[in-house]
């Protein structure tokens, strides 16, 4: 009998659902605790842990905090983290120029885990808006994000955060030929090993909110959003075309942002590239379960883990989540 032959009452699908045995057995999607990404938003400073006002229970750590935040969660067995800095004012420019100081707070950071914990993937972003005054991911010309200046200063930024000893540059920042652009001074520089992750289709988002708070990049002077360099949300061909691009010009692993209202982009790309894909649970996705959890209009934890197992069942090899600490403590006393 065929697949679609099957009926009622010989095919019963609540069979395997009545048990708890069960439903595990049939289980087509995992999480791993080598699936998780902690996003982590680093100051300067010492003894530093300060709450993000609109990410609750997410804090902006000074390099010594944080070094004592991961312990615990390196024993957890936490395979990665992503580093996202908060600059100063006095320290952004219309260049940005803080990104391609060897010494800026990113580096040191790199530095300091790579003493503690060597064996802890770190990410950075390659992308100019922590560090503008503008705000924006590249440089403003005339009132428009010049592409080409910008990929001149992405390839400093990409060199000194990869002479730092970074594991994964993740450029975030949508220019075009960026990945190319890397990966060309990255082979002249004998950094012919570092992996890439692009942030290939990447759209213009307001899920992003909370992080640009977190940030300090909230307010965007001319143009006023990112429109022009982030993709825009009704388009899933073209995120193909992006990403094709990207591998071409020789990413390593391919990353869809945000994740929850694209979960069919991750699909479609996993399905078109077989590529190491990944998903980002970004700011606004986290702040609204926690404002949703907090009003007991939904259970958090049951809420998480259907989101991540969501992006797990599209496809996506691993997940960049603020949630990442929460899970490595539940994954560490059961399994999903
Ligand atoms: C910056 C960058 C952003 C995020 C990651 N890298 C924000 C933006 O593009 O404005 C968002 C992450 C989040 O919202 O959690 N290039």
């Amino acid at each position: 009998m065929s697949y679609f032959q099957r009926k009622f009452p010989n095919t019963r699908m609540r069979r395997t659902r009545m048990k708890s045995f069960s439903r595990r057995l049939v289980a087509e999607s995992f999480l791993s605790i080598n699936d998780l990404i902690w996003p982590i938003f680093i100051i300067e400073g010492n003894n530093k842990r300060d709450e993000i006002k609109l990410m609750p229970e997410v804090f902006r750590y000074s390099i010594d905090s944080l070094l004592k935040e991961l312990e615990p969660l390196v024993k957890l067995g936490l395979n990665s983290v992503a580093l996202f800095p908060t600059i100063s004012s006095d320290l952004k420019d219309i260049e940005g120029s803080n990104a391609y100081d060897q010494d800026n707070l990113v580096c040191r950071a790199i530095r300091s885990i790579k003493i503690e914990y060597p064996s802890l993937g770190v990410i950075c972003d390659v992308a100019l808006d922590p560090y503008t005054n503008h705000g924006h991911d590249g440089i403003v010309i005339d009132g428009v994000v010049d592409n080409d200046v910008t990929l001149n200063k992405l390839i400093m930024q990409a060199l000194v955060q990869s002479e730092a000893g970074c594991d994964i540059l993740a450029p975030s920042d949508m220019m075009d030929g960026r990945v190319g652009a890397i990966r060309k001074s990255l082979d002249k520089n004998n950094h012919t090993e570092m992996m890439i992750m692009s942030y290939a289709a990447k759209y213009a988002s307001s899920f992003y909110g909370p992080f640009r708070d977190a940030l300090s990049t909230k307010k965007l002077t001319k143009p006023k959003n990112k429109k022009t360099y982030q993709m825009d949300y009704p388009n899933a061909d073209e995120a193909m075309h992006e990403i094709e691009i990207d591998i071409a010009e020789g990413a390593d692993m391919i990353l869809i942002k945000p994740g929850m209202p694209y979960l069919d982009i991750i699909s479609k790309a996993k399905d078109n590239f077989k590529m190491p894909t990944f998903a980002y649970q970004v700011s606004g996705e986290y702040s609204m379960i926690m404002a949703a959890s907090h009003h007991h209009y939904i259970k958090k934890e049951d809420a998480i883990m259907e989101t991540v197992l969501s992006f797990k069942r599209a496809g996506a090899d691993g997940i960049f989540t603020y949630f990442a600490p929460s899970l490595l403590e539940r994954l560490s006393l059961s399994s999903f």
